[in-house]
């Protein structure tokens, strides 16, 4: 028997590629896992769509077709925390909220400090619902007293290194971090907050966190972290990435450092560019508590403005899953995180996009070539030939965050029983459709 001429054709979606400049009403034809063509109107077009069997089209009216999203902060917990998530886990929850990639961070148990446990990771993640790409550990334990072997984890596949949740306090490993791993093009991701100025505040230093008797992590704390980081950037020439930026001062910080040429690039989570710290005091939700902290609506302004003009490159989730048991407690007692990939496209439609601050072609820069860019990861467009990763969005679907409805294994989002607009209807990877 032929073989089909095309395995699955998505068709009359509108195609967002920000990357290739592409945005109009497309069909995009998939064969062996790849993309092999993007068109609409010719008569061989028409021609090709009759001979294909129903199940192999999707209908992508009204929809909108962009490539593969791409999330460089996720915490998949795997090993050690798989009572919270598991790669199986957490990559189901990338496909359902349309991520086709995703990057791990090290802060596991044990810590993705060595090549083993890179590898335990990429086994583990080989039959998953997503792409993982493994970052590995700034520092051994992420301990922020001596430097792993970047060159081994590089070697065996790393995309960049971290201590997140951890800030690399002493400078002069951090400058020895960037020199290295400058050697093998890869920029260091910082969890910008210093530790000392932070130590035991678990919100916002503001009036809310007087109001509320909470004890609070200053600004100044994530401002000090990315200007002395920004600063030896510019020494050592290394490449610089500031994760989940939330203040005013760190974005004019990152703003004067890209005019100034330095190389350094920044993200955002959803939360930070949704909520701020005055949603503490309404329930003491433990979902709110995050590192680094939800900070004024004046904080939350400034970011989304340099998410407009270009500042921050990229929209990242931090998907940080903890168990039901672990956030039942007080505000103060409960581990920071919460999770997001599920949620990202719904939150950036609902408040940034439908308020006008972002154009969708704006968005799905900032959730695919962007974040390719800054790690060098293939995908985050749709060239062809290239892996048939597609995210395909229902722009205008009107939905309620449920807890039951989280392919994650924990359900610690501060977003159940929001009332959100757009919502992913499939993913494909590689050609195959992994949700939806
Ligand atoms: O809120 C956070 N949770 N921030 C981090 O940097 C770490 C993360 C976690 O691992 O739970």
């Amino acid at each position: 028997m032929a073989s089909k001429k095309y395995d699955l054709v998505i068709k009359d979606g509108r195609v967002i590629d920000p990357a290739l400049g592409f945005g109009k009403e497309a069909h995009v034809f998939v064969k062996n896992g790849r993309i092999v063509k993007i068109q609409k109107d010719s008569a061989a077009v028409a021609r090709d769509l009759k001979s294909l069997d129903n199940d192999q089209l999707i209908d992508a009216a009204g929809k909108i077709v962009v490539p593969g999203l791409i999330d460089i902060h996720v915490h998949l917990r795997e090993p050690g925390g798989e009572a919270k998530e598991t790669i199986e886990t957490g990559c189901r929850a990338a496909a359902a909220g349309g991520f086709t990639s995703v990057c791990c961070m090290p802060n596991t148990t044990p810590r993705i400090d060595n090549q083993e446990t890179v590898k335990f990771v990429q086994d583990r993640a080989a039959s998953a619902d997503a792409r993982v790409y493994v970052v590995g550990a700034i520092t051994k334990n992420i301990e922020g007293k001596e430097l792993s072997e970047i060159g081994d984890l590089v070697k065996i596949g790393a995309v960049a290194v971290t201590d997140d949740g951890n800030y690399v306090q002493n400078p002069e490993i951090m400058r020895r971090a960037l020199e290295y791993a400058r050697m093998f093009d890869i920029p260091v991701m910082q969890h910008a907050e210093d530790q000392f100025l932070c130590a035991g505040g678990v919100m916002n230093e503001s009036f809310q966190s007087s109001r509320l008797g909470i004890k609070g992590a200053p600004a100044v704390a994530e401002e000090i972290a990315v200007t002395r980081d920004i600063a030896l950037c510019q020494v050592t020439g290394g490449r610089l990435h500031i994760q989940h930026v939330t203040t005013r001062g760190a974005v004019e910080a990152i703003r004067k450092a890209k005019l100034a040429g330095i190389n350094v690039t920044a993200e955002v989570t959803p939360h930070h560019l949704v909520l701020t710290d005055e949603e503490i005091g309404k329930e003491f939700n433990t979902n709110l508590r995050v590192n680094p902290p939800l900070r004024t609506a004046a904080d939350r302004d400034a970011v989304i403005e340099g998410l407009i003009d270009g500042t921050i490159d990229c929209i990242a989730s931090d998907h940080a899953p903890h168990a039901e048991q672990d956030k039942d407690c007080e505000f103060d007692m409960a581990p920071p995180g919460m999770i997001g990939l599920e949620t990202t496209v719904g939150l950036i439609k609902t408040y940034l996009i439908d308020k006008g601050y972002l154009s969708w072609a704006d968005a799905v820069r900032k959730m695919t070539s962007n974040p390719a860019r800054i790690l060098g990861l293939p995908g985050g467009n749709l060239a062809m030939d290239s892996p048939a990763d597609i995210t395909i969005i229902d722009p205008e679907k009107k939905w309620t965050v449920r807890a039951d409805r989280f392919q994650s294994r924990s359900k610690n989002s501060a977003f159940i029983g929001y009332k959100l607009s757009g919502r992913v209807f499939k993913t494909i990877m590689g050609g195959r459709i992994v949700f939806g």
